[in-house]
């Protein structure tokens, strides 16, 4: 995890990186420092805990210098201090470095390193790789740049780095393997970041880096970069198409708020160009030439992590539902290690905003080997799945940068539904007025979003309730217990309240003995489905004593009778009500989460992109 930012040109480096940081801190922020080069000295500032913390540190420090590297850390290695908080000097102080990703053969390094006499100050296992880059820099007398090559040919792991030479204020050297790293490019200077948000402003040319490369950065000349096997390469410069609005909090006093009510555009910036006006034929052109493959593929296996997997299921349901393709769901981080049995004709597809989750990454890497087809839903664009897969489609909500995901799940739902409808109707398993009955109900879905959008007052009333609850059960069946599971996770994650989804049948099997008059249970009761069957299992949870937030359909009567508090979310067709009932459950864990006194955007421990094992 982490976020990296580095910069070499005319203008000041500190305020740059910071600046930066602050827009990667959703990646990491156990910690954060800034490594400041000029003339022959190398400034290192670090704190523990935010950038802001750093930023109250610097304050009366000297932070000149036209060339610089910064972290905000999400530790794997070491505890959150400011000892063990990036950047890390060589034993000699001339280099210093930042790092994402881990080193996993750092132990052994370490004592190979230290029986030749270095000495290590922190836990990490970053020090030890800048220990070997001077080791092998002095044994070698070679180039940093080639020091670097050289030793990440020894390292096994995952890493995006920059390394910097005390002396050399006009360049340094940049390598990733397995974490993101992307180069701006500007007129005399350069930027280098773990994603494109620090770098907007400053310039739309970016170089991604790929996994195996090494680039030395001077400002004066052009990118130099090779493979770290020391093949030349040519960098292919992109133009970013983000907007420094979409990365700024815009009058939300959060990201998690303004990421919720930013759903109904976003759904339409999912759909725009996907969905002809006339005839309603679906396009999504990524995965154009890869529709035929889907139809007669033996199964999709979907891939995913957290909330990504929870949209997986849905996905599951829709494509299983309306198109007859068998579809299996797994968590990424057990399929890579589980032996799984993958063909060659499987599609393999991963869902994930980031596209760069390490275990999903991985999952796709093993299905790779296998032979069979891999498919991406991701947000990022240009980040590593998309790069992997053979083909995919974005969901184009834009950026996410509040740790709890809310609109990009809303978005991967939509994008799986326009794949499995298209399916359905190639594959003539719904019948044409069908297909028109579900094409309106999806355009429907931002304005009937709206409409729940303007009950967050109600929401945040029912919060004030609940808001000291130790405990939560989140039930729903068929569509909605997928939702049940994500409403439970975004409780979790934001507010540290103990929370379980759970099928609402399931309940008799076991969690029905955790309910009494103090457990708050959030059931999932919209009119399709299996209504009848879950107000069963409210009467369940209501002879108990359980006290219940129902979400329910307009005008429902039979449950508003059962239930404590009520939610009303339109009518909609049953596969697209996720859509619907998921926006009460996020506003619910942003309202108690906010009157617990956390951090929505930057929950502890948490980081918003899970680069790492
Ligand atoms: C979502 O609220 C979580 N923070 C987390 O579960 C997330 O969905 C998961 O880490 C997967 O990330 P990805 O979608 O970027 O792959
Ligand atoms: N493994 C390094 C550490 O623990 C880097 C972690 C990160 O990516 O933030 O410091």
């Amino acid at each position: 995890m982490c976020g990296i930012v580095a910069y070499v040109g005319e203008q000041k480096a500190y305020p740059i990186i910071i600046k930066g940081l602050q827009r990667l801190e959703y990646r990491g922020y156990d910690s954060a420092g800034v490594a400041l080069l000029e003339n022959k000295s190398i400034e290192i500032l670090k704190q523990a805990g935010k950038v802001s913390d750093l930023e109250s540190y610097a304050a009366n420090k000297n932070t000149n210098g036209h060339i610089g590297i910064g972290h905000t850390r999400w530790a794997t290695h070491g505890v959150p201090n400011e000892i063990n908080a990036h950047p890390h000097n060589s034993g000699d102080g001339k280099l210093a470095i930042i790092h994402n990703g881990i080193i996993e053969n750092y132990d052994s390094l370490k004592k190979a390193l230290q029986e030749k006499g270095h000495q290590f100050e922190s836990d990490t296992d970053t020090e030890v790789l800048i220990h070997l880059i001077e080791d092998i820099k002095n044994h070698e007398n070679c180039s940093l740049f080639e020091a670097v090559r050289l030793v990440l040919n020894e390292v096994i792991g995952a890493y995006a780095i920059v390394v910097i030479e005390k002396g050399t204020t006009d360049e340094f050297i940049a390598a990733r393997k397995g974490s993101p790293l992307v180069i701006g490019v500007g007129e005399g200077e350069y930027f280098v970041a773990s994603d494109a948000s620090p770098i907007i402003e400053y310039t739309r040319n970016v170089v991604y880096l790929e996994d195996g490369e090494i680039a030395r950065i001077n400002k004066s000349e052009e990118l130099d970069i090779k493979t770290i096997s020391n093949v030349k390469k040519t960098p292919y410069i992109h133009e970013l198409e983000l907007s420094l609005d979409s990365i700024e909090k815009g009058g939300f006093s959060s990201f998690m708020l303004k990421e919720i009510f930013e759903q109904p555009k976003s759904i339409i910036d999912t759909l725009r160009g996907r969905i002809n006006p006339t005839t309603k034929e679906i396009t999504l052109g990524g995965i154009l030439n890869y529709e035929q493959k889907i139809i007669n593929a033996d199964r999709i296996i979907i891939v995913a992590c957290g909330t990504s997997w929870h949209a997986g299921l849905i996905g599951e349901y829709l494509f299983e539902d309306l198109s007859r393709i068998s579809v299996e769901v797994e968590y990424a981080s057990e399929f890579r290690y589980r032996n799984p049995i993958i063909n060659k004709n499987d599609v393999v597809l991963a869902i994930s905003q980031s596209g760069e989750t390490a275990d999903s990454l991985a999952a796709l890497e093993l299905a790779k080997e296998k032979g069979a087809t891999l498919l991406g839903i991701c947000n990022v664009v240009g980040s590593s799945i998309p790069r992997l897969t053979h083909a995919g489609s974005y969901t184009h909500a834009g950026p996410e940068i509040g740790v709890a995901s809310t609109k990009a799940f809303t978005t991967q739902i939509i994008v799986l539904a326009l794949m499995a409808i298209k399916m359905a109707h190639k594959k003539g398993t719904i019948t044409i007025s069908k297909y028109h009955e579900i094409i309106t109900e999806l355009e429907l879905i931002p304005e009937k979003i709206e409409k729940i959008l303007k009950k967050n007052d109600q929401i945040e009333k029912i919060a004030e309730k609940f808001k000291n609850a130790t405990n939560f059960l989140y039930l729903g069946r068929g569509y909605n217990f997928p939702v049940a599971l994500e409403g439970a996770l975004k409780l979790k994650e934001i507010s540290y309240i103990h929370a379980e989804g759970y099928p609402a049948a399931e309940m008799k099997h076991g969690p029905i003995a955790l309910i009494d008059d103090n457990m708050p249970i959030v059931v999932i009761a919209t009119k399709k489905g299996n209504y009848d069957k879950v107000v069963s299992n409210i009467q369940e949870v209501k002879a108990r004593g359980g006290r219940l937030i129902a979400i329910v359909t307009e005008g429902d009567k039979t449950v508003k009778e059962l239930a404590d508090y009520c939610i009303e979310v339109p009518d909609s067709f049953d596969g697209l009500s996720p859509l619907l009932t998921n926006i009460p459950l996020q506003l619910l864990s942003y309202h108690i989460a906010l009157m617990r006194g956390c951090n929505v955007d930057m929950p502890r421990n948490l980081a918003k992109s899970v680069t790492v094992e």
